[in-house]
């Protein structure tokens, strides 16, 4: 089953391309990160910078990812490894690409645990499991599930056993081909949209309906003014900025590898500009209109403004929501549950299908193999991932996995990929691979931004992560470094993150023998995830050497 006897597989017709790369974009990031970042970082502060980044970083790089795969595929290649090779004239940016199978991989461990979340929440709401139960029991539901109440014995089946399912059905799903991932765009993205503009009428609609004698504040409207108040302070908070380009990338999947693949998958002469705009804008709604139309104004229409700031977190969606929607009688309580975990599944399944592509198209290219090979290898990758993050869950191993693959590989993939384009292959050229055969005129503007501003934005970003201040304080750290005064870093910072800073002072500052021993459990739990992740880098890396060495002596030409 050599590639070369098989017709080049491709994308069935350009709506089902479309809702396949919007729905890689619209996933879980859209409906439970979103909210929580911009409520963390002050509401109506978050979305300047928020939509700076998208027009300044998110669409340049939404060009250059669809541009480079596509140009990657009119010679065959399909995943970043020789996508990247095919660009510059070096033997490293195969390796660089690496990380845009890595992500990928590392990524779908823990995402498709929150999916399989999502699925177990649909049955327990269609059951009546969350009838008569009181907030607190509703989040202890959660605890309890993911195992951060009980001790090292434990072995959650249920847990398991859902996980492995939803695993499965990816799988099952990615053996079928683009045809199948363009088969579920196509049911769930419609059907996303109609959850989510239910729920949202809900949200916008609740008012004040939802106060109680415990909560004689609550008022939905105060949640969406909180968002929706434009507040120009922060714009020079450094901080908000990195949350703000953080979200960015993770929303619109840019910086991980999977929307070159898809691109690589269309055809050569097909428009690329107007397709990129139009599944990024459509993420954005999605995001801006319906994502925080759902969470925060119904938590806030019940518990008040001030217990949304005080608890927001990726929680409430699990935690809190199911309680709430039993305020509004049982029958709509169940409705409600099956919109809510619905929408975040199918969210979640179209961005983890797509996840598997570049795994696949890279065994497929490199090494013949075929759909179901590809698909099923992915997923063992995949569950030995994932396990761990499953079972070890209450020692930080799924915020682990997170951090590195979900938020940091990102920023430092896309500062490459965007010099690699603009200095490498050289932006001239670039500029035509993005409009050829393009229906719309992209404002030259944007040739200039793609060339400086958005590499030196990354740069910043990634700089301004990497030695993150104390507390965040970036202007007294400034003023005091030219006082001759230190920089003291956060614990946030990447530099202090991979010593196990902030764990190791919270040990110091333990008062129990079980509360030591507790963390001293974490780092090594979290150590050990950083060696999986590691190892899993280097194994990619030597499948791309010894596809290299293949190549060469199959008289391909690489860049040894
Ligand atoms: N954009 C998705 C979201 O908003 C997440 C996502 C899609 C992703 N593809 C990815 C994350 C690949 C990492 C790697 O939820």
């Amino acid at each position: 089953m050599g590639n070369k006897l098989m017709p080049r597989e491709a994308w069935g017709s350009r709506l089902g391309l479309i809702l396949a790369m919007a729905g890689n974009a619209v996933g879980l990031g859209n409906f439970l990160r979103f909210p929580v970042q911009a409520v963390q970082n002050g509401g109506g502060a978050f979305i300047f910078p928020y939509l700076i980044c998208f027009l300044l970083m998110g669409i340049p790089l939404l060009f250059i990812e669809w541009s480079s795969g596509r140009y990657g595929g009119k010679f065959n290649n399909h995943s970043t490894p020789y996508i990247m090779d095919g660009m510059g004239n070096s033997k490293v940016w195969k390796y660089v690409g690496v990380f845009g199978i890595f992500t990928n991989i590392a990524v779908v461990a823990y995402y498709t645990y929150i999916e399989s979340w999502s699925l177990v929440y649909i049955l327990h709401s269609v059951v009546g499991t969350f009838k008569g139960l009181s907030q607190a029991e509703v989040a202890v539901f959660f605890n309890d599930y993911v195992g951060e109440l009980s001790s090292y014995t434990w072995f959650p089946f249920e847990t398991v056993f859902f996980y492995v399912l939803v695993l499965s059905l990816n799988i099952y799903i990615l053996s079928k081909g683009l045809g199948g991932i363009e088969k579920v765009a196509k049911i769930g993205m419609p059907l996303l949209i109609l959850f989510g503009v239910i729920l949202a009428f809900r949200g916008l609609t609740l008012g004040e309906s939802g106060k109680s004698d415990l909560f004689p504040d609550a008022n939905a409207w105060d949640g969406l003014n909180f968002l929706w108040t434009p507040q120009f302070d922060s714009l020079t908070n450094p901080k908000v900025w990195l949350a703000a380009a953080g979200q960015i990338f993770f929303t619109l999947s840019v910086g991980m590898g999977t929307i070159q693949c898809y691109a690589a998958f269309i055809k050569a002469n097909e428009d690329i500009a107007l397709n990129a705009v139009s599944a990024g804008f459509m993420n954005e709604f999605v995001e801006v209109v319906l994502g925080s139309s759902i969470v925060i104004p119904i938590a806030a229409g019940y518990l008040g403004l001030d217990w949304v700031l005080k608890n927001a977190g990726f929680g409430m969606a699990f935690q809190t929501m199911p309680f709430l929607f039993q305020q509004w009688g049982e029958t709509a309580a169940a409705f409600a549950g099956v919109l809510w975990f619905g929408l975040l599944f199918f969210a979640g399944i179209t961005s983890s299908l797509a996840m598997g592509t570049p795994w696949m198209s890279f065994m497929k290219d490199e090494f013949g193999w075929g759909r179901n090979k590809g698909a099923w290898s992915f997923g063992m990758l995949a569950l030995t991932m994932g396990l761990p993050t499953v079972l070890l869950y209450q020692f930080g191993v799924f915020d682990e996995y997170d951090y590195w693959a979900g938020t940091v590989s990102l920023v430092i993939f896309a500062l490459l990929e965007s010099v690699l384009f603009s200095w490498v292959f050289g932006i001239d050229k670039g500029w035509n691979e993005i409009n050829e055969g393009s229906d719309i005129k992209i404002p030259q503007v944007y040739k200039f931004i793609i060339k400086y501003v958005t590499p030196l934005l990354l740069l910043f970003v990634f700089i301004g992560a990497l030695i993150s201040p104390y507390q965040n304080e970036w202007a007294e750290n400034i003023s005091s470094i030219m006082n001759g005064g230190n920089w003291v870093l956060d614990n946030s910072s990447i530099i202090k993150n991979i010593s196990n800073f902030g764990l190791k002072e919270q040990f110091l500052l333990a008062h129990t023998d079980k509360e030591k021993s507790f963390i001293q459990d974490k780092i090594f739990y979290i150590n050990m995830a950083r060696l999986l992740l590691v190892g899993l880098f280097g194994f990619i890396c030597s499948l791309v050497y010894l596809s290299n060495q293949k190549r060469l002596k199959e008289g391909k030409k690489g860049h040894e």
